[in-house]
């Protein structure tokens, strides 16, 4: 479907959404079924040389302790998640120089042996590196633009600009990766003409997947006193991008639950149908903290057999 801005900014506004939720749910029903993907999550290093003025990994956070994976751990995990039951795993890291290109190839290249399709999350590179982890087997990138506005993304990211973040997308796009985009709701500054704006963007690059989560401030980071994002915002936005973009893979977002875990599900009812669940080990997913949350000790097996529980418990079927 094609809106204008104006049209998407004043539907966010709309006193009641019900009838919106309403077409995103029927329409989410009759491009991608009834069938909910679960995706396994690996966070296998904090460390970050970027200054994302939101994010709790940023390279300024003295008191965060940091971790890097072995790869041949990376790789264990991964064949664990794969005997589990995970027909995906999504490598995500901050922007951690240690794993160079062909590191990075390496793994995806063992991983690929599971037969698990593979999603790399780790920020921007020049398209030549994009390119030869495309020829290693990666299948999927996840790459949030995090806001469409270009001032505001300059202020939140001291060290890099909105057009070069989109640049990034269109070149995996090209590429053939399927490429997941995504934005945060409820960045001070944000307005529901932003959003509208985020919401285009997405379409305009033609993303595959789209995640969007809202914002909940850090305590170690600049914004550690802006308040969080609205839920009911969110899965407007959800919503919204389920009718621009209608066979997208949207998930329900990790931080959505953190704020409100009844939210995260009734999300499943305004459009989306992937949810990502943890593989990252115990001891490190503590200190993952993009933003403060905490996560259940289980392990992968029973992680999964929850996250399949919860699906068939709203009537949909884990995949
Ligand atoms: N609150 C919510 N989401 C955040 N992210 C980063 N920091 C925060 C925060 N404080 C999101 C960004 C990023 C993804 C990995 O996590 O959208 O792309």
């Amino acid at each position: 479907m094609t809106y204008t801005r104006e049209q998407l900014e004043s539907l966010l506004a709309l006193e009641d959404f019900h009838d919106i939720y309403a077409q995103a749910d029927a329409l989410r029903r009759e491009t991608v079924g009834d069938v909910v993907h679960i995706r396994a999550l690996l966070e296998f290093s904090n460390h970050c040389k970027r200054l994302c003025t939101y994010c709790g990994l940023n390279a300024t956070d003295q008191k965060l302790s940091r971790f890097r994976m072995d790869p041949r751990d990376m790789i264990a995990t991964a064949q664990e998640a794969a005997r589990a039951g995970y027909r995906t795993i999504v490598l995500q890291s901050g922007e951690d120089p240690w794993y160079t290109p062909d590191r990075i190839g390496d793994i995806v290249k063992q991983i690929k042996k599971t037969g698990m399709a593979i999603t790399l999350s780790c920020g921007e590179f020049p398209e030549d590196v994009y390119r030869y982890w495309r020829d290693c087997g990666a299948d999927r990138y996840l790459l949030k633009h995090e806001t469409s506005d270009p001032a505001l993304y300059a202020s939140l990211h001291p060290d890099s600009s909105l057009d070069a973040r989109v640049a990034c997308l269109r070149t995996l796009k090209k590429l053939g990766y399927e490429t997941g985009g995504g934005f945060m709701i409820g960045l001070p500054g944000q307005t529901l003409s932003t959003i509208a704006g985020d919401l285009l963007l997405l379409q305009d690059i033609g993303c595959d997947m789209a995640g969007i989560g809202p914002f909940i401030p850090h305590p170690d980071t600049p914004l550690r006193d802006a308040p969080h994002g609205s839920t009911e915002l969110t899965k407007r936005a959800v919503a919204l991008a389920r009718l621009l973009l209608p066979k997208a893979n949207l998930p329900a977002t990790t931080a959505l639950g953190v704020l409100d875990g009844a939210q995260k599900e009734n999300v499943f009812s305004c459009g989306a149908n992937v949810i990502m669940r943890k593989v990252t080990p115990n001891n490190l997913k503590k200190l993952y903290q993009i933003y403060p949350a905490s996560f259940s000790d289980v392990d992968i097996r029973t992680g999964r057999r929850e996250t399949e529980a919860e699906i068939r418990s709203m009537q949909r079927t884990p995949v």
